[in-house]
């Protein structure tokens, strides 16, 4: 099928149906029940090659590691290490889930600007390969604790490199007001500082800009506050900064009106970008570090879901009311993201009508999708939302005490369930 959205097998089969990863999807819904998470592994594998691939040959010393944070499921983080891709994890939590799923200790990077105690502790047991260290009290916390356990920590500085990314003023992350990161200006202090520290081993200098970006002016000025810095700590301290991380935040297409952005292409370019300036900053060759979260899953996954109702009001809205909405996909609700849709088992059907996909939650707000064109639906239909791989299955929540849907992986029209539905029972599990 020709589409910016879809996962790259899907097709309609004979049977009109829509088909992902060479199974119907009507038969995963009535295999598995919806609402459901569909996980493509091919787009899924060409999304981490889209990465790896324009590195090998342009900036060999890179690495690409894999933000959890989009989506942390043991059997996608499986398929991420056989891609050779690290793990950047933000919590105790995904360095549970990225250890259990295998991934290269050292490829492992710890974020998050307020990690507890607790949790640095089991970085630092685990051996993981960098903790990045977002702020001064967590430097000192750190500090304390490696003296404590007689340990070293190989650390990088989260830089604030006050640059505004052009997208939701949500997903902004690198700008001069922001809770993350240590404002440019104040960098060679704390380089200064960990010197006298000396359980942490100074490595590197991280930073990341935002989420779905679309344009790689913003990485390119990030690059370059970078390079300055390293340029400046090399300088005045003597140490070299050894790895560079930029992040991760290029986006993906939500909508097939998008403008094509090739992610292959962007990343070809970013990493020519920055062999370029490290060469002219006589920087050496600090290895690359990217850190995608969206771009790897995104576009794989889709989710079905079973039309319960359409109610038409005339001449104001027509509601296609389905089975899940806010509780398995937040994001509408939090930034007026934008979907595509359509009905799985009418998809060569004619898309007639406008309607409003909303969802089974107790708000007004929970709503999928406003104004979609769609084929005309009736109860039972089995609606698929693309690009949903991404911040879905790792936002959902069970508000209203709606179980989070099960996830399934398909290819070469196998399927494999990789997370279980939540059970009623599930959901009282700690209660007492
Ligand atoms: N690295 C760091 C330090 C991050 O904070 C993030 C995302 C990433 C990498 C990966 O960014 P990506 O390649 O996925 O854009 N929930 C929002 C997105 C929040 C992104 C948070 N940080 C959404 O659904 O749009």
């Amino acid at each position: 099928m020709n589409s910016k959205v879809a996962p790259v097998t899907t097709e309609i089969n004979k049977k009109g149906n829509l088909e992902i990863g060479g199974c119907d999807t009507i038969s995963l819904a009535e295999k598995f029940g919806t609402p459901l998470y569909v996980m493509d592994e091919k787009t899924l594998v060409e999304n981490c090659r889209n990465y790896t691939e324009p590195l090998k040959k342009i900036y060999p010393k890179h690495l690409v590691i894999f933000a959890n944070k989009a989506m942390c499921v043991t059997g996608i983080l499986k398929i991420i290490k056989k891609e050779e891709l690290g793990a950047d994890v933000v919590s105790g939590g995904e360095l549970f889930n990225t250890l259990a799923a295998g991934i290269n200790k050292e490829k492992i990077y710890f974020h998050g600007n307020n990690k507890s105690p607790q949790e640095l502790k089991e970085a630092l047991e685990n051996k993981i390969g960098r903790i990045v260290v977002d702020n001064l009290d967590e430097l000192k916390r750190l500090d304390a604790l490696t003296k404590k356990q007689k340990k070293t920590a190989k650390i990088l500085l989260r830089v604030n490199p006050g640059i505004e990314a052009h997208t939701h003023e949500f997903v902004q992350t690198g700008k001069v007001n922001s809770k993350f990161g240590i404002a440019k200006e104040q960098i060679l202090h704390v380089v200064k500082l960990i010197e006298h520290m000396s359980g942490l081993d100074f490595v590197g200098l991280h930073a990341h800009i935002g989420s779905q970006i679309l344009g790689l002016d913003s990485y390119y000025a990030e690059i370059g506050v970078l390079t300055d810095l390293a340029i400046q700590i090399k300088k005045e301290t003597g140490k070299t900064c050894g790895e560079i991380n930029i992040g991760g935040g290029l986006g993906i297409a939500y909508l097939e009106e998008y403008p094509l952005f090739d992610i292959k292409d962007a990343v070809a370019k970013i990493a020519q970008y920055f062999k370029d300036t490290v060469k002219n900053k006589g920087l050496g060759e600090p290895l690359l570090i990217l850190e995608p979260g969206r771009s790897i899953v995104g576009r794989a996954g889709v989710t079905l879901y079973t039309v319960g109702v359409v109610k038409d009001i005339p001449a104001v809205e027509k509601y296609v009311v389905v089975d899940g909405g806010m509780g398995d996909n937040p994001r509408q609700i939090l930034y007026s993201a934008k979907y595509e849709t359509t009905i799985a088992n009418k998809a060569s059907h004619k898309k007639e009508e406008t309607v409003t996909v909303a969802g089974r939650y107790c708000e007004s707000g929970d709503v999928l999708i406003k104004d979609s064109k769609l084929q005309p639906a009736e109860v039972g239909d089995t609606l698929a939302i693309f690009a949903t791989g991404a911040y879905n299955y790792s936002m959902a929540m069970n508000y209203n005490q709606v179980p989070k849907p099960a996830v399934v992986l398909v290819k070469s029209g196998k399927v494999k369930l990789i997370v279980k539905r939540q059970t009623y029972k599930d959901l009282v599990r700690n209660e007492l």
